[in-house]
Protein backbone atom coordinates (compact mmCIF):
# COMPACT_ATOMS: atom_id res chain seq x y z
CA UNK A 1 0.00 0.00 0.00
CA UNK A 2 1.48 3.58 -0.45
CA UNK A 3 3.07 5.38 2.27
CA UNK A 4 0.20 8.35 2.04
CA UNK A 5 -1.25 8.89 5.52
CA UNK A 6 -4.71 9.58 5.93
CA UNK A 7 -7.66 9.96 8.77
CA UNK A 8 -9.99 7.48 9.22
CA UNK A 9 -12.97 8.85 10.94
CA UNK A 10 -15.34 5.31 12.53
CA UNK A 11 -18.57 6.55 13.95
CA UNK A 12 -21.45 4.78 14.76
CA UNK A 13 -23.71 2.99 17.69
CA UNK A 14 -22.57 1.35 20.64
CA UNK A 15 -21.14 -2.18 20.82
CA UNK A 16 -21.63 -2.82 16.83
CA UNK A 17 -17.75 -3.45 16.57
CA UNK A 18 -16.46 -0.31 16.09
CA UNK A 19 -13.70 -0.19 18.28
CA UNK A 20 -12.58 -3.88 17.41
CA UNK A 21 -12.41 -3.04 13.81
CA UNK A 22 -10.52 0.08 14.52
CA UNK A 23 -7.74 -1.11 16.63
CA UNK A 24 -7.28 -4.11 13.86
CA UNK A 25 -7.16 -1.75 11.08
CA UNK A 26 -4.34 0.52 12.81
CA UNK A 27 -2.26 -2.30 13.77
CA UNK A 28 -2.73 -3.80 10.00
CA UNK A 29 -1.51 0.01 8.80
CA UNK A 30 0.66 0.86 11.46
CA UNK A 31 -1.74 3.57 12.31
CA UNK A 32 -1.88 5.10 15.95
CA UNK A 33 -5.68 4.28 17.23
CA UNK A 34 -7.75 6.63 19.29
CA UNK A 35 -10.60 5.04 21.30
CA UNK A 36 -12.67 8.01 22.32
CA UNK A 37 -15.34 6.53 23.77
CA UNK A 38 -12.82 5.79 26.67
CA UNK A 39 -11.91 9.21 26.71
CA UNK A 40 -15.85 10.17 27.86
CA UNK A 41 -15.16 7.33 29.92
CA UNK A 42 -12.39 8.12 31.84
CA UNK A 43 -14.11 11.38 32.69
CA UNK A 44 -17.26 9.52 33.84
CA UNK A 45 -15.32 7.05 36.02
CA UNK A 46 -13.43 10.29 37.92
CA UNK A 47 -17.56 11.68 38.67
CA UNK A 48 -18.31 8.73 39.78
CA UNK A 49 -15.19 7.76 42.50
CA UNK A 50 -16.05 11.75 43.11
CA UNK A 51 -19.32 11.33 43.74
CA UNK A 52 -20.14 13.89 41.49
CA UNK A 53 -23.27 11.97 39.88
CA UNK A 54 -26.33 11.13 41.43
CA UNK A 55 -29.45 9.30 40.18
CA UNK A 56 -27.33 9.22 36.94
CA UNK A 57 -27.47 13.16 36.95
CA UNK A 58 -24.01 15.24 37.17
CA UNK A 59 -23.19 17.78 38.76
CA UNK A 60 -22.43 19.80 36.00
CA UNK A 61 -20.24 22.61 37.54
CA UNK A 62 -18.03 20.11 39.31
CA UNK A 63 -17.52 17.85 36.48
CA UNK A 64 -16.86 20.83 34.24
CA UNK A 65 -13.92 22.21 37.13
CA UNK A 66 -12.54 19.14 37.06
CA UNK A 67 -11.69 18.25 33.73
CA UNK A 68 -8.13 20.15 34.78
CA UNK A 69 -7.17 17.74 36.75
CA UNK A 70 -7.59 14.35 34.16
CA UNK A 71 -5.06 13.84 31.73
CA UNK A 72 -6.05 10.74 29.38
CA UNK A 73 -3.09 8.54 27.62
CA UNK A 74 -3.37 5.66 26.00
CA UNK A 75 -0.46 2.88 25.52
CA UNK A 76 -0.52 -0.41 23.15
CA UNK A 77 -0.06 -3.17 24.85
CA UNK A 78 1.50 -5.44 22.57
CA UNK A 79 1.03 -8.70 24.24
CA UNK A 80 -2.26 -8.13 24.45
CA UNK A 81 -2.99 -6.72 21.42
CA UNK A 82 -5.32 -3.85 22.48
CA UNK A 83 -5.52 -0.57 24.17
CA UNK A 84 -4.59 0.97 27.42
CA UNK A 85 -6.21 3.63 29.01
CA UNK A 86 -4.98 5.68 31.50
CA UNK A 87 -5.83 8.26 33.90
CA UNK A 88 -3.20 10.35 35.35
CA UNK A 89 -0.98 7.54 34.87
CA UNK A 90 -3.46 4.78 36.71
CA UNK A 91 -4.40 2.25 34.50
CA UNK A 92 -7.70 2.46 34.27
CA UNK A 93 -8.72 -0.48 31.33
CA UNK A 94 -10.73 -2.70 33.23
CA UNK A 95 -12.91 -0.60 35.35
CA UNK A 96 -13.79 2.25 32.49
CA UNK A 97 -15.66 -0.85 30.79
CA UNK A 98 -17.50 -1.44 33.96
CA UNK A 99 -21.78 -1.29 33.69
CA UNK A 100 -21.87 1.06 36.03
CA UNK A 101 -19.40 3.78 33.60
CA UNK A 102 -21.69 2.69 30.89
CA UNK A 103 -24.81 3.40 32.56
CA UNK A 104 -23.78 6.76 33.06
CA UNK A 105 -21.72 7.62 30.15
CA UNK A 106 -24.26 9.29 28.11
CA UNK A 107 -24.93 12.40 30.26
CA UNK A 108 -21.28 12.98 31.06
CA UNK A 109 -21.00 13.26 27.51
CA UNK A 110 -23.97 15.37 27.22
CA UNK A 111 -21.75 18.23 28.66
CA UNK A 112 -20.91 20.51 26.18
CA UNK A 113 -17.45 21.28 28.00
CA UNK A 114 -16.37 18.26 28.47
CA UNK A 115 -16.95 17.76 24.42
CA UNK A 116 -15.05 20.49 24.04
CA UNK A 117 -12.28 19.47 26.13
CA UNK A 118 -12.16 15.87 24.26
CA UNK A 119 -12.51 17.07 20.77
CA UNK A 120 -9.69 19.78 21.59
CA UNK A 121 -7.59 16.36 22.68
CA UNK A 122 -8.53 14.22 19.70
CA UNK A 123 -7.37 16.89 17.22
CA UNK A 124 -4.28 17.18 18.93
CA UNK A 125 -3.70 13.41 18.28
CA UNK A 126 -4.85 13.65 14.71
CA UNK A 127 -2.51 16.70 13.70
CA UNK A 128 0.74 13.63 11.95
CA UNK A 129 -2.69 12.06 10.31
CA UNK A 130 -1.88 8.06 9.84
CA UNK A 131 -4.62 7.90 12.46
CA UNK A 132 -8.10 5.96 13.36
CA UNK A 133 -10.62 7.28 15.70
CA UNK A 134 -13.71 5.87 16.98
CA UNK A 135 -16.37 7.34 18.32
CA UNK A 136 -19.98 9.31 17.37
CA UNK A 137 -18.65 12.58 16.16
CA UNK A 138 -15.51 12.14 14.55
CA UNK A 139 -16.15 12.64 11.06
CA UNK A 140 -18.87 15.12 11.71
CA UNK A 141 -17.26 16.92 14.57
CA UNK A 142 -13.85 16.69 15.15
CA UNK A 143 -12.44 15.07 11.51
CA UNK A 144 -15.09 16.89 9.23
CA UNK A 145 -12.76 16.70 6.64
CA UNK A 146 -11.45 12.99 7.09
CA UNK A 147 -10.44 11.08 4.20
CA UNK A 148 -12.52 7.91 5.01
CA UNK A 149 -15.69 7.84 7.18
CA UNK A 150 -17.08 4.94 7.90
CA UNK A 151 -20.66 4.88 9.74
CA UNK A 152 -21.35 1.23 11.45
CA UNK A 153 -24.31 -0.14 12.90
CA UNK A 154 -26.05 -3.54 13.90
CA UNK A 155 -29.65 -4.08 15.00
CA UNK A 156 -29.67 -3.39 18.81
CA UNK A 157 -30.70 -7.00 20.08
CA UNK A 158 -26.90 -8.08 17.93
CA UNK A 159 -25.14 -5.46 19.65
CA UNK A 160 -26.81 -6.52 23.55
CA UNK A 161 -25.76 -10.21 22.33
CA UNK A 162 -22.44 -9.29 21.65
CA UNK A 163 -22.01 -6.80 24.95
CA UNK A 164 -23.52 -9.70 26.68
CA UNK A 165 -21.21 -12.47 26.04
CA UNK A 166 -18.28 -9.82 26.62
CA UNK A 167 -19.06 -8.97 29.73
CA UNK A 168 -20.12 -13.23 30.49
CA UNK A 169 -17.23 -13.91 29.34
CA UNK A 170 -15.34 -11.46 31.95
CA UNK A 171 -17.27 -13.03 34.64
CA UNK A 172 -19.21 -9.87 35.17
CA UNK A 173 -22.73 -11.08 36.73
CA UNK A 174 -25.11 -9.27 34.27
CA UNK A 175 -28.47 -10.23 32.29
CA UNK A 176 -29.52 -9.98 28.64
CA UNK A 177 -32.43 -7.81 29.38
CA UNK A 178 -30.12 -5.13 31.24
CA UNK A 179 -27.69 -5.02 29.01
CA UNK A 180 -30.11 -4.44 25.83
CA UNK A 181 -31.79 -2.22 27.73
CA UNK A 182 -28.56 -0.25 28.28
CA UNK A 183 -27.98 -0.09 24.29
CA UNK A 184 -31.12 0.66 23.59
CA UNK A 185 -31.20 3.49 26.11
CA UNK A 186 -27.13 4.85 24.94
CA UNK A 187 -28.68 5.00 21.35
CA UNK A 188 -31.55 7.43 22.15
CA UNK A 189 -29.32 9.84 24.26
CA UNK A 190 -26.77 9.69 22.02
CA UNK A 191 -28.60 10.38 19.03
CA UNK A 192 -30.88 13.05 20.55
CA UNK A 193 -28.51 15.01 22.64
CA UNK A 194 -28.50 18.83 21.22
CA UNK A 195 -24.49 18.63 21.27
CA UNK A 196 -22.83 16.83 18.56
CA UNK A 197 -25.48 13.80 18.37
CA UNK A 198 -24.42 10.63 16.91
CA UNK A 199 -25.53 10.93 13.24
CA UNK A 200 -23.98 9.85 9.81
CA UNK A 201 -21.89 12.09 8.33
CA UNK A 202 -23.24 12.86 4.57
CA UNK A 203 -20.14 11.47 2.79
CA UNK A 204 -19.64 8.45 5.39
CA UNK A 205 -20.05 5.12 4.17
CA UNK A 206 -22.55 2.66 6.13
CA UNK A 207 -21.62 -0.72 7.45
CA UNK A 208 -23.74 -2.96 8.96
CA UNK A 209 -22.07 -5.78 10.65
CA UNK A 210 -25.33 -7.59 11.73
CA UNK A 211 -24.66 -10.59 9.59
CA UNK A 212 -21.10 -10.46 8.86
CA UNK A 213 -17.93 -11.81 10.72
CA UNK A 214 -15.26 -9.44 11.90
CA UNK A 215 -12.60 -10.74 8.95
CA UNK A 216 -15.24 -9.76 6.30
CA UNK A 217 -15.72 -6.12 8.24
CA UNK A 218 -12.04 -5.62 7.66
CA UNK A 219 -11.21 -6.83 4.57
CA UNK A 220 -14.21 -4.52 3.65
CA UNK A 221 -13.00 -1.55 5.43
CA UNK A 222 -9.14 -2.48 4.06
CA UNK A 223 -10.42 -2.42 0.37
CA UNK A 224 -12.15 1.09 1.08
CA UNK A 225 -8.60 2.27 2.63
CA UNK A 226 -7.26 1.03 -0.93
CA UNK A 227 -9.00 3.05 -2.62
CA UNK A 228 -8.68 6.57 -0.41
CA UNK A 229 -5.02 5.99 -0.66
CA UNK A 230 -4.48 5.03 -3.77
CA UNK A 231 -7.55 6.59 -6.11
O1 LIG B 1 -17.89 3.76 22.34
P1 LIG B 1 -18.26 3.63 23.81
O2 LIG B 1 -19.49 2.81 24.06
O3 LIG B 1 -17.12 3.23 24.68
O4 LIG B 1 -18.63 5.14 24.23
C1 LIG B 1 -19.06 5.46 25.51
C2 LIG B 1 -20.03 6.63 25.49
O5 LIG B 1 -19.33 7.82 25.14
C3 LIG B 1 -21.20 6.51 24.53
O6 LIG B 1 -22.39 6.25 25.24
C4 LIG B 1 -21.30 7.82 23.84
C5 LIG B 1 -20.11 8.61 24.26
N1 LIG B 1 -19.26 9.02 23.13
C6 LIG B 1 -19.51 10.24 22.56
O7 LIG B 1 -20.45 10.91 22.95
N2 LIG B 1 -18.69 10.69 21.57
C7 LIG B 1 -17.66 9.97 21.14
N3 LIG B 1 -16.88 10.45 20.18
C8 LIG B 1 -17.42 8.70 21.70
C9 LIG B 1 -18.25 8.24 22.70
Amino acid sequence: MSTKKIIIAIDGHSSCGKSTMAKQLAQKLGYVYIDTGAMYRVVTLVALRKGWIENKVPDKAKVIDGLKDIKITFQWDEKQGKNTTFLNGENVEEEIRRLEVSENVSPISTIAEVRAEMVHQQRENGKEKGIVMDGRDIGTVVFPNAELKIFMTASPEIRAERRYKELKEKGLDVNFEEVLSNVEGRDKIDSTREVSPLKQAGDAIVLDTSYMTREEQLEWTINKVKERIEG
